[in-house]
């Protein structure tokens, strides 16, 4: 738990407007200032800070909230990281409590600290004089030829086989059993006993942006499975937000990035030069990934495994790219399975070079069309070139079609006229069926389908409705919550008919008397809720009367409406029943 004054003052001490201006361009508009979106893909600014009241909030995708929200979303933290992350910038000193994770205690920094002892514990485990120890020392070494700076530069270690050496050791320094387990380090057996997690294995520590060892991963040394394991999320670590090397790459990838799919890989291209190598961390890449790196580059060039796995690891990844906006390549290695295996047997020098002509989405399409359809048969190449206009038509730029429409015209010996047409029929069935989608979208959203936020509002969107313009005037001014709890009005949990609308409310309750009830919003909920918290409040500061009358009005409606949703929740409502009476009355 971090005290409320401290998040009053770190709030109070930051600049809305020139945080996010540090991630997104800004322009000022009115009052107010906009950009695009750092959260979804958009081409026309939504994004929008409201300096009035200390949000944020796009109209794109619904995300919003406060400084606290916005480092939660961009910077991937827990809500009290991002409260770090703010103090320190601010210059404020803050202190933390332990935190509970899976019903147990724990101290995010003791966490860090066991790591970090761990990982020295396994580094120097690669240098006892034991067989094992030489044995492992020489795998890295010897067999997979990694020089003992690189060694000491990636923090390699090794686990040693005995299953309590390691947490004995740990003990030792004070951690706790729990500590222990809850770092994923040590696993309890189903007789009661403690383990350790890792044995027998080479160790990569996995490091995150600001240099805290965060998991593990560790490899077997011979031919046995699994091959890897590696650390299940733990309260410092989520595997699908962070990168294997990422420290070390942030400051070289400015230009590009190569995306790898092993941390053998990472560590042969990072000891050959490329220090603007990262890998995935044994799992396929997110799109929280995908979007953290438009953070640090323009461009990835990927680089999987050579196999059929890889290529569909990398079809899903250029996709995925594409959605965040970045540039992206395909390396083709041919003669070696991997990256580590590609320099290995060929050098540094091979590889740049590769880079260096490394393919673009089109031109890796292209082959594997080229490769799919024999175009000496007539109806294979109609069919060759119907995928590849379909390719092209996925392209914004228009000069970037011709290049490739003259590319395809070429190699399939058509003229560039006919190509060019289908592109353009091509192109303007997808924008129908794009409008189509949006309508369908706007639709659903409206009708409160697809409502992760609240589930409830589709069984009754007119009273969810009346719900979040009540909420909306209890967030933006105190005299509508001393009203709102006063005997005259007396609004209670059973006014609000959603799920969300009562926890919002309680919410409300519990900090009616703040001058900013929003301050603490981010503790409670989570960073999507808060966007649409906030959206509650945005919609209310673009009307012009919200003003007493308003809000009378506004609870009077909701009330209303909750209740006729009870009735037809009920099966009928009470006038339908006493027509119903009088119809058989008549009857008789
Ligand atoms: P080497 O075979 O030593 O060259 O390893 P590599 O790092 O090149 O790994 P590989 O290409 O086989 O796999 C890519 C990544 O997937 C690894 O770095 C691991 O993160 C993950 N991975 C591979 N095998 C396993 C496994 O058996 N279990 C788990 N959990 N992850 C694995
Ligand atoms: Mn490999």
């Amino acid at each position: 738990m971090i005290a409320k004054e401290v998040v009053e003052e770190v709030l109070a001490r930051t600049d809305l407007s020139a945080l996010i201006g540090g991630y997104v361009s800004l322009k000022r508009t009115g009052s107010n200032q906009t950009g695009s979106c750092p959260f979804h893909s958009e081409r026309t600014p939504s994004f929008t800070v409201f300096s009035a009241s200390n949000s944020f909030y796009c109209f794109g995708c619904g995300a919003g909230g406060d400084a606290i929200t916005f480092v939660r979303k961009i910077e991937n933290l827990e809500y009290e990281d991002a409260v770090e992350f703010l103090a320190r910038r601010a210059g404020i000193q803050i202190r933390r409590a332990p935190e509970m994770f899976a019903g147990k205690r724990y101290d995010r920094a003791r966490l860090y600290e066991m790591n970090k002892d761990a990982a020295r514990f396994f580094h120097g485990s690669l240098y006892q004089n034991t067989p094992n120890s030489r044995a492992a020392l020489s795998y890295l070494t010897e067999k997979r030829g990694l020089s003992k700076a690189v060694v000491t530069h990636f923090g390699l270690g090794y686990s040693p086989a005995e299953y309590d050496v390691f947490f004995n050791y740990m003990k030792g320094k004070g951690y706790t059993e729990d500590e222990l387990i809850t770092g994923f380090l040590c696993g309890r057996s189903e007789r009661g006993g403690l383990y350790s997690s890792f044995r027998n294995r080479v160790m990569f520590p996995i490091i995150d942006l600001t240099g805290n060892i965060i998991a593990f991963g560790g490899r077997v040394m011979d031919d046995s499975q699994p091959k890897y394991k590696n650390s299940s999320d733990t309260p410092v670590f989520k595997k699908s937000k962070n990168l294997f090397a990422m420290n070390f790459a942030r400051t070289a990838c400015a230009e590009q990035l190569i995306l790898c799919e092993g941390y053998m890989d990472v560590i042969a291209l990072h000891a050959a030069g490329f220090t603007n190598a990262v890998a995935t961390l044994g799992t396929a890449l997110t799109e929280d990934q995908a979007r953290m790196m438009t953070r640090y580059t323009k461009k990835v060039i990927i680089s999987y495994d050579m196999d059929d796995a890889g290529r569909k690891a990398a079809d899903r990844a250029v996709k995925m790219f594409g959605d965040v906006g970045l540039e992206v390549k395909l390396l083709k290695l041919s003669g070696a399975k991997d990256p580590d295996e590609y320099i290995k047997k060929f050098g540094a020098d091979k590889f740049r070079a590769l880079l260096e002509e490394s393919r673009t989405k089109f031109e890796y399409y292209f082959e594997s069309i080229l490769a799919k359809h024999d175009v000496t048969v007539p109806q294979e190449k109609i069919k060759a070139i119907n995928a590849m206009c379909d390719l092209i038509s996925g392209f914004y730029s228009s000069a970037e079609r011709d290049v490739y429409i003259t590319e395809v015209a070429k190699r399939t010996d058509v003229s560039s006229d006919s190509i060019r047409q289908d592109v353009a029929r091509l192109i303007a069935k997808k924008r129908n069926a794009y409008k189509q989608q949006e309508t369908q979208k706007i639709h659903q959203t409206a009708a409160g389908f697809a409502d992760k936020v609240n589930a409830d509002f589709v069984k009754n969107p007119a009273a969810a409705r009346a719900e979040e313009a009540v909420l909306g005037l209890l967030l933006l001014q105190i005299e509508h919550r001393k009203r709102a709890f006063s005997s005259d009005v007396a609004l209670c949990e059973e006014d609000f008919c959603t799920e969300f609308g009562k926890k919002v409310f309680a919410y409300i309750r519990e900090h009616a008397n703040e001058a900013d009830v929003s301050e603490f919003l981010n503790e409670a909920f989570s960073a999507d809720e808060v966007g649409r918290i906030t959206h509650m409040k945005i919609a209310r500061m673009q009307l012009t009367d919200n003003g007493d009358g308003v809000f009378d009005e506004s609870v009077r409606k909701l009330r209303a409406s909750v209740i006729s949703a009870q009735e037809k929740n009920n099966g009928m409502t009470l006038s339908g029943l006493s027509a119903l009476i009088d119809r058989r009355k008549n009857e008789k």
